[in-house]
Formats: structure tokens, sequence, C-alpha cells
């Protein structure tokens, strides 16, 4: 069976961290999310996927290639510009030659695949669309459907005054080809807001399939932190790199730990990371390939991609930060802030508050201290 993943979007939520970094290419504890993507897809039966891209297409060309190492067959699509969400599906129909999933490619969920294709085929469906609960719809695609799930309503981004319902588009359709012959081609096109309601105009079967798996969108920043969070403490299924080597501390190869720096798990250390004397690392926290975090430093609930410099004293606490930064002596970085690449924060800055560092960034010592 093949699977379309649309993978085309800016990832403008997540900016500056989707600057040079595609947001299905961001890492997740570590590894790529679409290699997770991949891999779950190999496992539960899908052979083929296609991935729509746009934005920083050569990364997906540089990293997967034709998708031999991760057990699948991977096919790089480009688009020739933008042509939204649907309009990327018809730009590779030619391609699909039965039932076919799509997905958003920035979904992290343990949706069954299987259960739900059952249920697509028993209902005859044309065009079927994965249901998750939220809390508050009004960032997401809202479905009303009747008690035998066909679908009645859908709202993109509902205003709050217009929310019936709390469960929403989860991003995961499973489509019989020739509904694609609604999608006008070589255009700009929406299934949340072109093809959709035209299917309801129509009456074509189109169903909803709730599931109460586990499910998230990447795509947003405190969302980042929390899909990490809830990987570490093991409320979502997903395997990363590293043996275990203590409660809940995790290693890859080549770790090089000083005896007294105190690490409390959820941990996640990628290879070649150095940890110095005195460094204290608190779960949940992953820190990526070759960092280096010096003496004195905290780092806690925080993500690091690889190949950071955290020198003696820092404080990091609750943020983010991208590849091959250097974090001055002394420095605080806490409460949601994110660093993308490349940025040198000079000692004793403090930057809190949401704060976001554009790559190539550079703070002078002090100059940031609110
Ligand atoms: N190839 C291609 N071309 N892909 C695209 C394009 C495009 O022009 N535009 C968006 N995408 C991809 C994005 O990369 C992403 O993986 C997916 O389509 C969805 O786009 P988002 O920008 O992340 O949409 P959203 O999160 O605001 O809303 C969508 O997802 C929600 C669930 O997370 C909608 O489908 C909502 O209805 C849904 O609830
Ligand atoms: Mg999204």
């Amino acid at each position: 069976m093949k699977a379309v993943i649309l993978v085309g979007g800016l990832g403008t939520r997540l900016r500056p961290l989707t600057c040079h970094t595609p947001k299905p290419m961001i890492p997740l504890v570590n590894q790529p999310f679409i290699e997770y993507l991949l891999e779950r897809l190999r496992d539960q039966g899908i052979d083929e996927a296609i991935l729509a891209v746009q934005y920083l297409a050569d990364k997906f060309r540089e990293s997967l290639g034709d998708g031999s190492r991760l057990g699948i067959k991977v096919h790089i699509m480009e688009e020739p510009e933008a042509r939204g969400t649907a309009g990327a599906v018809k730009n590779v129909e030619h391609m699909l030659d039965g039932p076919t999933f799509v997905f958003n490619g920035d979904v992290m969920t343990d949706l069954d695949l299987s259960a739900m294709l059952s249920y697509h085929q028993e209902r005859g469906s044309k065009l079927t669309i994965a249901l998750t609960p939220v809390e508050d719809p009004t960032s997401f695609g809202l479905v009303e459907t009747t008690k035998d799930g066909h679908i009645q309503r859908f709202v993109e981004k509902p205003r709050s005054d217009e929310v019936t319902t709390n469960m929403i588009n989860a991003g995961t359709y499973i489509i019989e080809p020739d509904i694609f012959r609604y999608v006008p081609p070589n255009e700009y096109y929406m299934f949340e807001r072109g093809l959709f309601p035209v299917i309801l105009q129509t009456g074509d079967p189109m169903y909803g399939y709730p599931s109460r798996s586990y499910w998230t969108d990447i795509g947003k920043p405190h969302t980042y932190l929390d899909v990490h969070h809830d990987i570490l403490i093991g409320k979502v299924k997903y395997k990363f790199r590293g043996e275990q080597i203590a409660e809940r501390v995790w290693l890859e190869d080549g770790a090089d730990i000083h005896n007294s720096a105190q690490i409390v798990g959820p941990v996640v250390l990628g290879a070649e990371v150095v940890i110095q004397r005195g460094a204290r690392i608190i779960g949940p926290t992953v820190i990526g390939s070759r960092c280096v975090v010096g003496p004195d430093v905290t780092i806690e609930n925080s993500v690091l991609w690889s190949d950071n410099i955290i020198e003696e004293g820092a404080r990091l606490h609750s943020c983010v930060i991208g590849h091959g930064n250097k974090i001055g002596p002394n420095a605080q970085v806490t409460d949601r802030t994110v660093i993308s690449d490349s940025c040198i924060v000079g000692s004793e800055n403090r930057l809190e508050r949401g704060i976001r560092l554009w790559p190539g960034t550079e703070l002078q010592e002090k100059s940031v201290t609110f």
C-alpha cells in the first residue's frame, strides 16, 4: 500500500528552528521526526511513501535518498510551487493506484492504521479522516459527524463561537484516488478549505474515524517540548537510540560523563556528548550528539540538538537549542527560549519569556538581562 506524506509547509510557527531544517526533519529525541514516521508506516505494512516536498527539498533528498536505509521505498516529489495540501496530492495523482493514506508530516501519533483501513473499507468510504479530541479546536479543523461517522460539517480554524464539538481533523486520511477528479490541476488547493467542503456538497461518502490514540501536532513551539516529555515518560511509544545505563537515563556511544556530574532521568544523551565536572542534567532532557556541557552547568527540561557548547555555570531551563551554538559562562536561558543554529550567547546574558534567536545571532556579554 502507498502513502503520501505532506511535508511542503514552511514550518512558520516553529521558526527559527525551521530556518535551515524543514519541520518534518527536526529531531525528536535525536532522530529526524520523518524517519520515525517512515519506520512507523513500514511497520504497519505500507511499502511505498511519496513525500510531497516544497520547502528545503534538498534536505529530504540528502537525508532519505530512496529510503533503502529505512526499509521503505521513498519517492521525493517536489512541487513546482506550493500547491496546498490537496494540490500536493493532485501533483502525484499519477502514482496512486488504490486506497492511499495521506499524512500531515507534523503529527505524532500511534494511530492503528489497519483498523482505520478496515473502517474505511467496511463503509465504502471515498475519504476517511482520522479524528482526535482536543481541548481547544480553534487552531485545527473541526469535524462534526453523525453517530455512524458520516461527516456533516468541516470548519477549518473555527472561531470560538463556531465550536460545536471537540473532535478535530487529526491529519491522517485514507483517500480513493478517483475523488481527486474534484481537485483542479496545477493550482493551490487545500483539503481543508477546498476538497472537504466540495465533498459535503457532492454527497460522496466521507467518514470520520474517531480515535483516542496519542496525538500531538509537533509544529507548535510549546508542543515540541511537551512531546519530548511524553516520549521520555513513556506516554507514547517511540523508539530512540541509546542504551539504558541507569534508571531512565539513556546513552549513545562515546559519551564521556565526569563522575561528579549529576544526572536525574528521564535523560537521553547522544553520541560523544561530554558532561564536565559538577554539571547537573535534570529530565526530561535530551542532549544531542557532540554537545559539550561545561563545569557546573545546569540543564533542566530542555532539548538540545547536536554540537552545542555550554560553558561553565550556564543554566538552561525549559528551552530548545538548535545546532552548533555556544552559550557563554553563567548565561541563563529559560522559559521557552528558542535558540536556532550557530548563535553565540556571551556570558551572563539572561534570555527568557519565549525569546527566539535567529541563525547566526551573536550577543555580547551581559547585553540582554531583562
Ligand atoms: N507539499 C505540500 N505543499 N505540503 C504542504 C503544503 C503545500 O503547499 N502546505 C502545507 N503542507 C503540509 C505541511 O508541511 C504539514 O505537514 C501539513 O501539510 C499540514 O499543514 P500545517 O501548516 O501544519 O497545517 P495546520 O497544522 O495548521 O492544520 C492542519 O493540521 C491539523 C492537524 O494537525 C489541518 O489539516 C487541520 O485541519 C488539522 O486539524
Ligand atoms: Mg500542523
